[in-house]
């Protein structure tokens, strides 16, 4: 793995101690490297109303967002889990509006890695090109 993957989980996994997730107790963090070298760290945010939980993923990409980030070139999704855990279907979705085709590099806390690309996780994906 590259210097700069390390660098990407390990951003994840401090993050993921940020966690708010007192209804799961399942604790994720999110890391987003912008091309121009930047990294936007995410964690899940539970809510007493269930349904307003926002994933580690998609707090990452709205802080890159918000902040003015429009080309992004990697992110790491970091969970306790001995089977790494993959975004959710709408963390899918967001990603791929974001960022496309880029990989993702799963993680977990014992050390095991993988990296997939957006294209397996979501094949045949929904976005702007089908509203032209
Ligand atoms: N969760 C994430 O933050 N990212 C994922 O990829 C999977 C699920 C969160 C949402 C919720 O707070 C908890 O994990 C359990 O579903």
């Amino acid at each position: 793995m590259k210097d700069t993957d390390q660098e990407l989980l390990e951003a994840a996994r401090a993050v993921r101690e940020r966690a708010y997730a007192p209804y799961s107790n399942f604790r994720v963090g999110a890391a987003l490297r912008t091309k121009s070298g930047k990294i936007y760290t995410g964690c899940n945010v539970e809510s007493a109303s269930y349904g307003l939980t926002v994933c580690a993923e998609r707090v990452a990409i709205w802080k890159a967002v918000s902040e003015g980030e429009k080309a992004f070139e990697e992110i790491a999704v970091v969970a306790d889990t001995q089977e790494l855990t993959p975004p959710c279907g709408v963390c899918r979705q967001i990603v791929w509006e974001f960022c496309q085709d880029i990989p993702v590099i799963l993680g977990n806390l014992r050390g095991d890695h993988e990296i997939v690309r957006m294209s397996e996780l979501l094949p045949r994906a929904f976005d702007t090109k089908f509203l032209k």
